[in-house]
């Protein structure tokens, strides 16, 4: 997919994203919290955050680094980053500005960070390698990154089901290998090797079990519809008729994650950091 495209995808999700911003916080707040805490994201610490979206982690970030720091929410979407300031300035938080543009193509002054954060968004890059060499030439030396991404379709079967069943209904396959896609890093080791083979060392990572708690799947469902950039994206340009079969399909499958107490989904993340070297 051309960056445009992902572009107009993210464009289109936006609004949505930003509708589920809480719901979104809420589940992968011990994942947030890890990421910070891998990043070295403390007070007044200048910290990039890569792939914002709407901007729940920046907010988290501004709130550890204080008046003293600076977070910079950087998003290929302009309307992901226009809820970030809206968010931002809603929570009083003055010490955030926005920067649009693709992660590849980053353009910031070399060494002006301590911390990159990117949660949700490294495995969706058309070039993951491309845009962490361009974090490691905006950190300064020691400076961290750490990234949150999904781990496999088997420990995430709540967001691998409905995938494989848009995907069948579009009549299109799943990513090939080395291709963007919500488990594009998630296998064991993939990860690892891309920081180090884009000049990080002391790498380190651990999986994160959450567990996303919604009254209901029907809820679960219009999340997955108006938020999931990569999702929608998958029957975006498929007639009327597949995508309403489509989407059928994948109602059921989320009623099975239905418990006497609403919907609740054990999905499962990665959570890795990097050093960039002295
Ligand atoms: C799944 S959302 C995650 C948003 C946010 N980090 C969060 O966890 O709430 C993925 C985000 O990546 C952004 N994105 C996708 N490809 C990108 C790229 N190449 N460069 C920068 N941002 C990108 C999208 O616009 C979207 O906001």
């Amino acid at each position: 997919m051309q960056t445009v495209d992902i572009r107009t995808q993210w464009e289109g999700a936006a609004p949505g994203w930003a509708r589920w911003e809480a719901t979104i916080a809420t589940w992968m707040e011990p994942a947030t919290e890890a990421m910070l805490a891998m990043a070295g994201v403390d007070a007044g610490t200048r910290v990039l955050d890569l792939a914002s979206g709407a901007g729940s982690q920046t907010l988290r970030a501004a709130q550890r680094v204080g008046a003293q720091g600076h977070v910079v929410a950087s998003d290929i979407a302009d309307t992901m980053l226009h809820h970030v300031q809206e968010n931002a300035r809603a929570a009083g938080l003055t010490h955030v500005t926005t920067l649009a543009g693709a992660a590849e193509d980053l353009d910031v002054v070399a060494e002006s960070f301590d911390a990159v954060i990117c949660r949700l968004g490294l495995m969706l890059f058309r070039d993951p390698a491309k845009a962490l060499r361009a974090v490691r030439r905006a950190l300064r030396p020691r400076g961290k990154v750490a990234v949150v991404v999904f781990t496999t379709p088997a420990t995430n079967p709540f967001m691998a089901q409905p995938m494989q069943t848009l995907l069948r209904h579009a009549g299109k396959t799943p990513p090939a290998p080395g291709q963007p896609g919500i488990f594009a890093l998630g296998a064991p080791g993939v990860l690892e090797r891309l920081l180090a083979d884009s000049g990080f060392v002391d790498v380190e990572q651990c999986s994160v079990a959450l567990a996303l708690r919604m009254p209901s799947a029907a809820q679960a469902l219009v999340m997955m519809q108006e938020a999931f950039g990569a999702y929608r994206a998958v029957v975006s340009d498929c007639p009327e008729s597949v995508r309403v079969a489509a989407w059928a399909e994948v109602a059921e499958t989320l009623r099975t994650f239905e418990t006497a107490t609403g919907f609740v989904a054990p999905p499962e993340v990665l959570v890795a950091a990097g050093v960039k070297p002295a």
